[in-house]
């Protein structure tokens, strides 16, 4: 099966993976501010955020006329597109790049939507692997619960509610969920997740990710051109 190439760097590509309400842009938003103030030059990218295929997107989830193959397509493409104008520059400028979901949510998600496994992983070959992946493994009610504490509608494809799971919306995000985190787990030793314990407190979580951030990095920035000598500065004055 094909896989990632290595991360020529200088920089570094930190990527955090889990079902919705895992608790993944909290650990990730306080990680990226500590790394910033340790010196680090980090940047920040988001799963789907490229505006290369915003307004297609928004079409087609509008018109709900998405089949699998064609989500996960343009979810490719969204990705292809954030790689080429700005992970592959920063790593290459030294800067630690922060993402928000990478490939392993397509090999979780449009697998679970019916596309072939082998497919789509060939489809993200081009992508650099990880330098660490945090897996943020939470019971689907945990997460279920911050999810719809936390805000009132779900939206028809979050919920997989293309997949016919079931006619009420919460029952088929339940379904579609709980058959996404199924793919996570059967994920994490082959793909090298580092395993993170979301049902604990954000505090006791961002612990544990800083002690491992620690021993895979060392204590020494990654040699770059981005901010170092500006940061070197403000760290030891
Ligand atoms: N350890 C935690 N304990 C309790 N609540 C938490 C914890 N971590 C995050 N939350 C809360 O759960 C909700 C979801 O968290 P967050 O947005 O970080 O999840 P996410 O994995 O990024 O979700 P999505 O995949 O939908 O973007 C938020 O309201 C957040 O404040
Ligand atoms: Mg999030």
């Amino acid at each position: 099966m094909p896989s990632f190439l290595p991360n020529r760097g200088p920089g570094r590509l930190i990527v955090v993976e889990g079902i919705d309400g895992s608790g993944k842009s909290t650990q990730l938003a306080l990680m990226s501010q500590w790394l910033r103030l340790r010196g680090y030059a980090v940047a920040f990218s988001e799963w789907n955020s490229s505006p290369l295929v915003r307004e297609t997107t928004r079409r087609g989830k509008k018109k709900e006329m998405f089949t699998p193959t064609s989500f996960s397509l343009i979810h490719a493409t969204d990705f292809a597109d954030r790689m080429e104008r700005y992970i592959l520059p920063l790593l290459k400028a030294g800067a630690v790049v922060c993402a928000d979901r990478y490939a392993y949510t397509a090999f979780a998600r449009d697998v679970v939507r019916g596309v072939d496994r082998g497919w789509v992983r060939n489809l993200y070959r081009f992508a650099p692997k990880p330098d660490l992946a945090f897996y943020f493994k939470v019971p689907l009610e945990v997460a279920l619960g911050r999810i719809l504490g936390g805000r009132n509608a779900l939206k028809y494809y979050e919920a997989g509610m293309d997949l016919d799971l079931s006619r009420n919306i919460e029952e088929s995000f339940r379904i579609f969920q709980g058959r996404i985190l199924t793919e996570y787990e059967s994920m994490i030793e082959e793909m090298g997740f580092q395993v993170i314990d979301a049902t604990k407190s954000i505090e006791s979580q961002q612990k544990e990710m800083r002690r491992i951030v620690l021993r895979e990095f060392g204590r020494t920035r990654p040699p770059g051109v981005l901010g170092v000598e500006l940061n070197a500065t403000r760290l030891h004055a």
